[in-house]
């Protein structure tokens, strides 16, 4: 992730196209209820007030460098695609026609594939992002952006690095190695 950005914005057209890249991710059905919003660099600041409280806005380090931004994707999905395409006839056995049977809701696992097709785009072709999760202001953000039917799964905001990024502090975490989390069995 990338925190701290220098301001130069992403070209919309160019972003629009990474996005619909980004949704050849697979989807399950081929339910295909994710959707992307794209933000211009002009609407960084907007975004990041409804996004985040005053509190966070005034102490966080890393506020400046995120307003920074050259643009955000707001990653969303649309659970009622999901509930449909599994009431047809080659699902229905499912029981998933039913939101409360869903162990796993399929549709955050789409926006979950579409998000990390979309940070692979954005890093091979140089730009630099962050992801922000949804924990707090969701409701606020789609009513900002006016959106409805669709739940928010994350923000992607991207740029180029500037080179001053305050570390996360997630990352001084003692965490199992990446080999150490591979597991081969043999049942
Ligand atoms: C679901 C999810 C939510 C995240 N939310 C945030 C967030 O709200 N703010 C943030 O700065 N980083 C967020 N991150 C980024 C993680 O903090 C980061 O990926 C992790 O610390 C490892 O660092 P790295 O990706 O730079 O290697 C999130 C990542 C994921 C996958």
């Amino acid at each position: 992730m990338t925190r701290s950005f220098d301001g130069t914005p992403v070209d919309d057209e160019w972003l629009d196209e990474l996005c619909a890249e980004a949704l050849w991710s697979p989807t399950a059905g081929n339910s295909a209820g994710v959707r992307l919003y794209t933000l211009s660099a002009e609407y960084v600041a907007a975004y990041i007030d409804v996004a985040t409280d005053e509190k966070w806005r005034e102490s966080s380090r890393r506020v400046e460098g995120l307003l920074r931004a050259g643009a955000v994707v707001l990653v969303t999905s649309r659970p009622q695609d999901y509930l449909e395409r599994y009431a047809e006839a080659d699902k229905v056995a499912s029981g998933l026609s039913d939101r409360s049977n869903w162990p796993l809701p399929y549709w955050h696992t789409d926006a979950a594939m579409t998000t990390m097709a979309l940070l692979l785009l954005l890093e091979e072709s140089n730009w630099r992002a962050t992801i922000w999760g949804n924990f707090r202001n969701d409701g606020i953000v789609l009513d900002w952006a006016g959106i409805n039917d669709e739940e928010l799964f994350a923000a992607i905001l991207i740029g180029r690095g500037d080179g001053n990024d305050v570390a996360s502090s997630s990352l001084g975490r003692e965490v199992p190695s990446r080999h150490e989390r591979v597991h081969r069995l043999t049942p």
